[in-house]
Order: structure tokens, then C-alpha cells, then sequence
């Protein structure tokens, strides 16, 4: 119960609604009867303005360039953690303890491979397939391989096995799915590899030629991943929840996240930024050209890295993997010509009115696609990465969304209605 009001007046009459506080004194005005007393509704296109929950998971201040997942800095979490010791607390609201860490990452090693009925899907994409589209369809086809999971009658208390399923097997299938456009043969997840080295084993690792494991590339990568394991209700994490509300599998929710990741204005950015600079760089560097068309309105171009919905400062993110994008190419050698123009980019365009008057900073995904061309990824596996680090977040709302009686409502926005009134019908044979 809330004892703070706010009063709303509306063609003479007054209505009050209840205002609650975050844990940081943020405010809301809980509106949700605004239609029934007032016979109104709220229009809030892109949904700027709107909170659809409470949630207890991560808190975020895009004025001060804020991230705290439960509570914790996002940059001791990167220093201090493995990503499995962050997907942990995203889903268990604490961190583990050294037994209970071991074993969720045994959990994990156990459900690591994939059935190997799946495995034929592969050969049936086409050479040039999306791998966010292979990711997505193999996520949602698990519900058919591992169905008593999602049909238990209380989820909740299926959901250790579940998550550890998903998180290991979803990095299995990308680095399957990698293996199999390179037709090269299928490298197995080792048990005696923690989360990171695996991945990058099952990637790079031929019989031919052994991967050297770089603990240095381990350790960016795995602050990568924990960078991007949550952001509160950004459009992937919210389509999880929308999904999810219909009552649907885990599965499925998950595999919508996927989806909506795959956008260039959402998850799709890493991607969007390499192909910007190489433009660039192949362009003798005319920076300005670039610049000038981000800035003309009647131009749809952007300069993708630059923004953000909440960020209206330095994404705290971007500032963390800004020093290991140094560190990482130092430790393998890699001189990448893109960083350079990426750097006078980003000074540029910290210079220029047009972006410093609409806060427009580097976002995360202004370097870490130049870090995961460095490592060896290509660059149409970028958001495969960022939905290996999500992963944990979308997983972490779910849950929190179906325990909850509040948030379990179906998830169902209102519109205004701005089409023809009713008119006559008219029959095929006199239409004009
Ligand atoms: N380049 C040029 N102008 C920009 C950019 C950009 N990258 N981003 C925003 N603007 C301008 C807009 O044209 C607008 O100008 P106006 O006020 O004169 O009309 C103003 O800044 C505000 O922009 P909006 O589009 O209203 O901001 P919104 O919050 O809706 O969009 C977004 C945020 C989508 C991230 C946007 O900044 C963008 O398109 N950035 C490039 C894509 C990108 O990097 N996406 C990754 C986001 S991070 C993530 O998902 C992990």
C-alpha cells in the first residue's frame, strides 16, 4: 500500500491514483485504474514513460551511467566474477557460494550437449542462413526435445535444471551452428573447460589444428558476456516477458528475445558498428561525410554505437570494455586498423553540438565488435554473442514475471484509435 498520492485533474474533475517509490526514491504514479475512473488511457508510444512491472533484478540510472545487477556495481561484478557466478545471481538473487557454484556449473556440464537429432537440422539451413535465425528456431525446437521441463506443473521448481540446460546447450548450438557454415567437423563441449574456454574451444579448435586457449581472450570474453547478462526491461528482455505472460513455454519466450535482439537498433548494433567503420575506413576515413549524414534528419542514416534509450551519460559499460579492447588486442597481437578510426570517430564526435547537446555517447556495442573480430568471430555472430550474454537476464525475468501475480497478467497495451469510423459496407461487384 502506498500512503503518497498523485491527483490528476481532468475537465474539472479530480481523480487521484496511488504513487509508489523505487529502492533509490524513484517514482510512480500507479495508473492502472486510470481507465476505469476516468475513461482514459495513456498513450506512450515506445513505451518511453511506462513501467510495466516492479522487479528486483537490476537497477539502472542512465543519468549517472549507473548498472547494479541486484545490488551489485556492474564493475566489480566484471572484475571480480565468472559469468556463471553472475548468471547465478541474476536467477537466485544472491551469489553462490563456493558448493553451490560447483554445482550449478556440474548442472551444466551435464546437460552441455545437444540431442543428436538436432544436430541434422543444421545441414538443412541454407549456406548463407542468419545465425540469430538458427539460434532462434534451434532454441524453440528444444521444447520438442526437452518438453517434461516447461510442462511441470509449478516451472519454478524445474527452473535450476532448465537454466542450466539452456545456458550450456544455447552455447553449444552457436558454436555448432559456426562449425557447420564453415563445414568443418563438430568440436564437443569438455568437461574440464569452465563456460568461456569452452566456447571458444568448441569455435576454433580443429583436428587439424589445436586452439590455444588465451587467458587473457577469456577473460574479456568473459566480461563481455556479464556486461550484457541484464538490462532491465530493454526490448528483448520486455518481448521475453510479453511471451511469456500468454503462458507459453520457456522456450519460446526465450526464442522471441532472440528475436527481437536480432535488430539493428537493439542487439544487432555490434554488427551495424564493424560494417559502419569498414565504410568508413574504406571511404579514405572522410569522417565528416559520415557525421554529416547522422545529422541530417531527412537522412535515415545513424551512427550506429552512438545512443541510447535510458544512458543520457557514458554507458558504464562501454567505459569498462573501452580498456580491455586495448588489453585484449595487445594480448593477441592484432593490430586492427578499425580501432583507430573507431577512436577518432568516437572523439569527433564528442566535439560536435549536434551529439553532445542530444547526449549521445558511445553505447556497449561501440567496441566490443571490434574485440570479437579480434578474437575471430565473425562479425554475423556478434549478436549471437550478445544473446549468450542476455541469456541469464531474459531467463532471470521470466522467472520473476510468472511468480509474481501482478506481472503474471497477460501482458495487453491499449491504443488510440485513429482509423475510419464505421461506414457502409459495400458489395465487390460495386466498389469503384
Ligand atoms: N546518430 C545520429 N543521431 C542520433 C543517434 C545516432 N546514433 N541516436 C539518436 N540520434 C538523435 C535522433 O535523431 C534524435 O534527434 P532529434 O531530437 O533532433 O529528433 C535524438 O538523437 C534522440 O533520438 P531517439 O531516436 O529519440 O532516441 P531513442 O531513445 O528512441 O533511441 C537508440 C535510442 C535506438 C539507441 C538510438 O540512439 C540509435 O538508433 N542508436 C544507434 C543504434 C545503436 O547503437 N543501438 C544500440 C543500442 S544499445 C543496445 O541495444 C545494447
Amino acid at each position: 500500500m502506498s500512503d503518497k498520492f498523485a491527483q490528476l485533474i481532468l475537465e474539472g474533475k479530480t481523480y487521484t491514483f496511488p504513487v509508489y517509490e523505487g529502492s533509490y526514491g524513484e517514482k510512480a504514479i500507479d495508473i492502472s485504474t486510470l481507465l476505469k475512473q476516468t475513461g482514459h488511457i495513456t498513450l506512450d508510444r515506445g513505451y518511453v514513460n511506462t513501467g510495466s512491472c516492479t522487479s528486483d533484478i537490476t537497477y539502472l540510472d542512465g543519468k549517472a551511467g549507473v548498472l547494479d545487477y541486484r545490488g551489485y556495481a556492474i564493475e566489480e561484478l566484471a572484475e571480480n566474477c565468472s559469468f556463471v557466478e553472475v548468471a547465478y545471481l541474476l536467477l537466485h538473487g544472491d551469489l553462490p557460494n563456493e558448493q553451490e557454484l560447483m554445482e550449478y556449473r556440474d548442472l551444466m556440464s551435464q546437460y552441455a550437449l545437444i540431442h543428436e537429432d538436432m544436430i541434422h537440422f543444421f545441414d538443412h539451413f541454407p549456406p548463407n542462413a542468419e545465425p540469430m535465425s538458427i539460434l532462434s528456431t534451434m532454441v524453440n525446437s528444444l521444447h520438442n526435445f526437452y518438453p517434461e521441463l516447461t510442462t511441470h506443473p509449478d516451472p519454478t521448481e524445474t527452473f535450476d535444471s532448465i537454466t542450466a540446460r539452456l545456458l550450456s546447450k544455447v552455447r553449444t548450438i552457436a558454436a555448432f551452428s559456426y562449425k557447420k557454415s564453415k563445414g568443418h567437423p563438430l568440436i564437443y563441449p569438455r568437461y574440464d573447460l569452465n563456460y568461456c574456454e569452452n566456447f571458444l574451444n568448441m569455435m576454433f579448435d580443429t583436428p587439424t589444428r589445436p586452439y590455444k586457449i588465451l587467458p587473457e581472450v577469456v577473460s574479456t570474453l568473459n566480461k563481455l558476456l556479464i556486461l550484457h547478462a541484464d538490462h532491465e526491461q530493454n526490448c528483448s528482455t520486455s518481448t521475453v516477458r510479453l511471451v511469456g505472460s500468454a503462458g507459453v513455454s520457456l522456450y519460446a519466450s526465450i526464442a522471441s528475445g532472440i528475436n527481437a535482439l536480432w535488430g539493428p537498433l537493439h542487439g544487432g548494433a555490434a554488427q551495424e558498428v564493424v560494417e559502419m567503420l569498414e565504410g568508413i575506413y574504406a571511404d579514405d576515413k572522410d569522417f565528416e561525410k559520415y557525421i554529416r549524414k547522422a545529422k541530417d534528419h531527412s537522412d535515415p542514416y545513424r551512427l550506429s554505437g552512438f545512443g541510447h534509450r535510458v544512458y543520457k551519460t557514458f554507458d558504464p559499460r562501454a567505459q569498462i570494455i573501452k580498456k580491455s579492447c586495448d588489453e585484449t588486442l595487445a594480448a593477441l597481437n592484432v593490430s586492427d586498423p578499425l580501432l583507430d578510426v573507431a577512436k577518432e570517430l568516437a572523439e569527433r564526435v564528442r566535439n560536435d553540438d549536434y551529439f553532445v547537446s542530444r547526449n549521445l555517447y558511445p553505447n556497449v556495442d561501440f567496441y566490443s565488435g571490434i574485440i570479437y573480430r579480434a578474437m575471430g568471430i565473425p562479425t554475423n555472430m556478434f549478436t549471437v554473442m550478445f544473446a549468450l550474454g542476455r541469456l541469464p537476464g531474459w531467463l532471470a525475468h521470466w522467472r520473476e514475471m510468472i511468480g509474481n501475480k501482478e506481472s503474471r497478467r497477460i501482458g495487453r497495451p491499449r491504443q488510440l484509435y485513429i482509423g475510419p469510423t464505421r461506414r457502409r459496407f459495400i458489395p465487390l461487384g460495386e466498389r469503384k
